[in-house]
């Protein structure tokens, strides 16, 4: 039984695909982390990370367990047949690893997958539920388990997604009208959480992790409803180190960024600042290293 539809049946595959083909620089930053030859890779799309891998070196072995049938074949058609695929459901092989009968891996990678993950978890709150703890860390918890049990003693594993950011309340001055309506339009239709804001004029206040799930998706049109329904700010840097720690990982490398081709996009969309006036910088990402 899986636990996801494929979101990608309709129109958006093209865009989807191409989405995650564009971010390719940033995800090259996995690269420096990975150790040893057998590589697997959790919510492996259409192959932009494996491809990476593979050119970085041939003598890899590359893994790639996804949902999405029609993912999966558009990175098979890619990479040809030196990587292995197998379509799972994440959650399914949580509940057995065995079911992936492959030897230990020397490096798991998790590249913007585990916020799907959480935000299916924060849709299916009874299937993750624990008594003070938020659904999406009960699954990210049951994630990093299944990645423990599938890396040989030693192994790396490396999550680059999206950040929660701390409390912060920040302005933002659109540079175009249309992207005001695109906001509050945004704001209507995004599901994980109520968004908040004040508005005069030009001039929004609200807290930081509002706005960023909004800067992290406006441009996103054809999958728009898929967009609005993840949130991608599930973690912050702290808890992901706590959930690494208590899954037995030793954490090794943290870093709290912003993407090259966001900071692009932003400079020309709108300008956040401080309630001085203070030019803020809003980050995107993160990339945490970890130890099995
Ligand atoms: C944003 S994409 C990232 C793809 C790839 N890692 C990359 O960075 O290019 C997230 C992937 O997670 C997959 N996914 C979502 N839920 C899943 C589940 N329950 N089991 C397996 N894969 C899942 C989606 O199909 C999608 O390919």
């Amino acid at each position: 039984m899986s636990t996801r539809a494929d979101v990608h049946d309709a129109i958006g595959l093209s865009e989807y695909v191409a989405g995650m083909a564009k971010s390719k620089p940033d995800k090259a930053k996995i690269l420096g982390f990975v150790t040893g030859k057998r590589v697997l890779e959790l919510g492996c799309g259409s192959g932009a990370v494996l491809e990476l891998l593979q050119n970085h070196d041939p003598n890899l072995e590359l893994v790639g367990i996804d949902l999405s049938a029609k993912l999966l074949g558009t990175a098979a058609r890619q990479l040809g047949d030196s990587v292995r695929f197998y379509r799972q459901d994440i959650f399914e092989l949580c509940k057995n690893p065995e079911k992936l009968n492959e030897p230990k891996f020397s490096s798991v990678i998790l590249c913007s997958a585990l916020h799907e993950f959480a935000s299916f978890a924060l849709e299916h709150p009874e299937r993750f539920s624990q008594a003070g703890v938020s659904p999406m860390l009960v699954a990210a918890k049951q994630i990093f388990g299944l990645a423990k049990s599938l890396l040989e003693p030693g192994g790396s594993l490396i999550v680059r997604d999206g950040v929660k950011l701390e409390s912060q309340v920040i302005q933002v001055r659109f540079k175009n009208p249309e992207l005001q309506e695109t906001f509050w339009r945004f704001s209507d239709e995004f599901r994980p959480f109520k968004l908040e804001f004040m508005s005069q004029g030009n001039l929004y206040t609200m807290q930081a992790s509002h706005f960023y799930e909004f800067a992290t998706k406006y441009f996103y049109s054809t999958n728009w409803d898929i967009e609005v329904g993840e949130i991608f700010g599930w973690a912050s840097a702290s808890e992901l180190e706590n959930l690494l720690l208590e899954t037995g990982f030793v954490p090794q490398t943290s870093q709290v960024y912003t993407i090259d081709f966001l900071s692009d996009k932003w400079r020309d969309a709108f300008e956040i600042t401080d309630q001085n006036g203070k030019i803020v910088k809003l980050p995107s990402s993160q990339i945490i290293s970890a130890r099995a």
